[in-house]
């Protein structure tokens, strides 16, 4: 009778064991959409050369009208068009270009399609959108099919309906389709990524990334507060893009590597109602965000990622930016960090019986790592002109200098695909009980035809 028992005990662990580690159905899988008949990828598009840059600008809100202010100081750039569906802010923007002494645009404003009008325009080639993010796939949709290159602000898209729609429209119109995604242009990363491709940290195998920033004092100041209205209805990492760009340029993803599986947990929310209370002066009990969201995701060739959202709370700004090498590690906040392996041993620090190398030994070691991008001109500039320190006259300079010279962006629309997936499929595995969520391939079949991130010169 024992026998019997401990062998059903026995029959019992094994089916459960079985099913823990075969059972592929526990991973949650989305539609791929089949590509178009006579569709091609758009990895390493290129375009036919122009000497001038003529770009329409749409929603000139906070950001749309520093970018309009940045843009004048980029030679072969020529803003020839705004549009804000608030007439007095394209006006604004207006009025900054013509007494700067440049030029005279075109300005649209007054419906919520009044942007069609500048897309149709002849002396536009790049619609550069910075509106809230509803609008943001309508317009750049709209746009390609107009004949136009698009920039979007982060998050260009929102769910995996806008991002396959953008990849579909990009890849049939051979249109750029780049997401304004200006991390990757910050002094700090752009030099971690020249380090990490020397082969410094040896073989990169974990990553993290975050947006942490407390919005409490800026939910007002959106346009009738979009954001934290945007907030309050969806679930999941809504703004994963400044802390996964950076670090996917570093592992190469869809240049020999790519995402497969994803899963989230969330908190729930604290302080998104509270929030949303004291300035509708109505409660909200279904408020969706959680103040904190993490996301790991796993690739092919083994390696993980780490991502946070967490725009609620008083912790301190933080894009985490980490690196962790069989040979190194890198990170950028709190403060910045390296430490190398074969230093372990001989200049040991106490405490974590490693070396870390931060303010001077740190400058020292970033030192012989200088960005291939990044010219003591370009540097001076994008200083001088500013732009979150520089690194948004950084990404503008990027997007005019290769439409400019007819050479692939530095960021396609796949990366816009892998880096925005993330505030969906988190929503998706959050929803699902925490599940795995597989990620698609939007290369579809073709994220190791390049061999590592590479920027066109
Ligand atoms: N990359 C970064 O560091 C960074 C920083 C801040 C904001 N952003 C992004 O920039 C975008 C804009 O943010 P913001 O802070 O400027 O917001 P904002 O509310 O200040 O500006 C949005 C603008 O869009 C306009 N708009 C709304 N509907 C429109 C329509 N149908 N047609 C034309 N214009 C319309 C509004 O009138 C407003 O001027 C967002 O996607 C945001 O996530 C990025």
């Amino acid at each position: 009778m024992k026998i019997k028992y401990l062998a059903l005990i026995a029959a019992a662990v094994a089916a459960i064991s079985c099913n823990c580690k075969n059972d592929k159905s526990l991973v949650i899988k989305t539609d791929v959409p089949a590509r178009p008949a006579g569709q091609e990828s758009v990895i390493g598009l290129t375009a036919e050369p122009m000497d001038t840059v003529r770009i329409g600008v749409v929603g000139l809100g906070m950001r749309g009208s520093e970018a309009v202010r940045r843009l004048t100081y980029l030679p072969g750039a020529k803003i020839t068009a705004l549009c804000d569906i608030e007439a007095d802010r394209a006006e604004g923007a207006r009025k900054l270009l013509v007494d700067k002494g440049m030029y005279e645009p075109v300005c649209f404003s007054g419906e919520q399609e009044s942007w069609k009008g500048l897309c149709q325009r002849e002396d536009v080639d790049l619609v550069y959108i910075c509106t809230d993010w509803l609008n943001h796939a309508p317009i750049a949709l709209y746009a390609m099919e107009q004949g136009k290159h698009v920039a979007i602000e982060v998050p260009a898209a929102l769910n995996l309906e806008e991002i396959w729609a953008l990849i579909n429209t990009s890849e049939r119109t051979r249109k750029h389709c780049m997401m304004l995604e200006n991390c990757v242009y910050d002094f700090f990363e752009l030099n971690a990524l020249a380090m990490a491709q020397s082969g410094l940290f040896g073989e990169i195998i974990h990553a993290e990334g975050s947006y942490h920033h407390n919005l409490d004092p800026f939910w007002d100041e959106y346009w009738h507060s979009w954001r934290l209205d945007y907030n309050s209805k969806h679930r999941g990492d809504l703004y994963p893009t400044h802390g996964i760009g950076p670090i996917c340029q570093a592992l190469n993803i869809h240049r020999g590597d790519r995402f497969t599986t994803l899963v989230a947990m969330d908190t729930d929310p604290f302080t998104g109602p509270k929030s949303y209370e004291a300035r509708n002066g109505k409660p909200c009990p279904d408020f969706k965000n959680g103040d904190e969201t993490c996301t790991l995701i796993r690739t092919i060739k083994g390696k993980s990622l780490l991502i946070e959202h967490d725009v609620m709370t008083p912790r301190p700004y933080n894009r985490m930016y980490q690196l962790v090498g069989t040979e190194g590690y890198a990170a950028k906040y709190p403060v910045n960090q390296f430490c190398l392996k074969e230093k372990l041993t001989a200049e040991a620090n106490e405490i974590g019986h490693e070396t870390v190398y931060s303010g001077d030994k740190a400058k020292e070691l970033q030192a012989g790592y200088r960005s291939v991008i990044l010219t003591p001109e370009l540097e001076e500039a994008a200083k001088m002109v500013g732009g979150h320190g520089g690194m948004d006259f950084i990404m503008d300079y990027r997007l005019v200098y290769c439409l400019r010279k007819g050479l692939p962006l530095d960021m396609d629309v796949y990366d816009l695909a892998e880096w925005c997936c993330v505030s969906d499929l988190s929503r998706i595995s959050i929803e699902n009980g925490c599940a795995p969520v597989e990620v698609p391939d939007f290369t579809r079949g073709e994220w190791d035809k390049v061999d590592g991130f590479k920027y066109a010169l």
